[in-house]
């Protein structure tokens, strides 16, 4: 089984806070295994993702920290291949580049930015895909959701996430929440 994980770049305490908190969020419930907030440490987001985890169930790491060109290093060296979401990139749905990617049978560090990428991301030395959401400029939350749903056709929309002491029972309408021990 093919383990992603997202590597956030660039976030600026303060302005990203909400926004970073949001793609952790996305990468957790769409079937990424774990977040690297690269360069810089956010405890209170740490601290957010830790607990929705703790509720919610699934295992999902989350470390910070860790500048950027260590982690692509070390990602590497583990034979993991690197895909940089970039609207600049090759299009995700008017080419084969999927499938390449799905084809090299490897783990996927999905980096994303937030303000202007260092160009060496997009250079073969980091990524080994430039993958684009369609080639207009949006949003990393959007770009990665969407990523996900590609890669894993749907399927993690239905997950079931281990150890959870809260789920959500699906109504057609109303909210109905199962609270374990309850
Ligand atoms: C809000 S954009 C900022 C982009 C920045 N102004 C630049 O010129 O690189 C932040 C991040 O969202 C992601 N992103 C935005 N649009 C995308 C697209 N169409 N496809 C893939 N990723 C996208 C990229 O990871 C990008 O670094």
């Amino acid at each position: 089984m093919v383990k992603i994980v997202v590597l956030r770049w660039g976030h600026r305490p303060q302005r990203d806070t909400r926004l970073t908190t949001h793609v952790a969020l996305t990468a957790r419930a769409l079937g990424a295994s774990g977040f690297i907030l690269s360069d810089l440490k956010d405890k209170k987001i740490k601290e957010t993702i830790e607990k929705v985890t703790k509720n919610w169930g699934g295992s999902f790491s989350f470390e910070m920290g860790i500048p950027w060109k260590k982690a692509v290093r070390e990602w590497k060296a583990k034979d993991g291949i690197v895909v940089h979401l970039t609207a600049y990139g090759e299009n995700i749905q008017s080419n084969d580049v999927l499938q390449r990617i799905k084809a090299s049978e490897r783990n996927i560090l999905v980096v994303i930015g937030s303000q202007k990428v260092p160009n060496k991301f997009f250079s073969n030395a980091v990524s080994d895909f430039n993958v684009a959401i369609g080639n207009q400029p949006h949003s990393e939350c959007a770009s990665l959701a969407i990523f996900l749903d590609h890669f894993f056709e749907g399927k993690e929309l239905t997950s079931s996430f281990e150890n959870a002491k809260t789920m959500i029972v699906p109504l057609k309408r109303g909210k109905k929440i199962i609270r374990k021990g309850n």
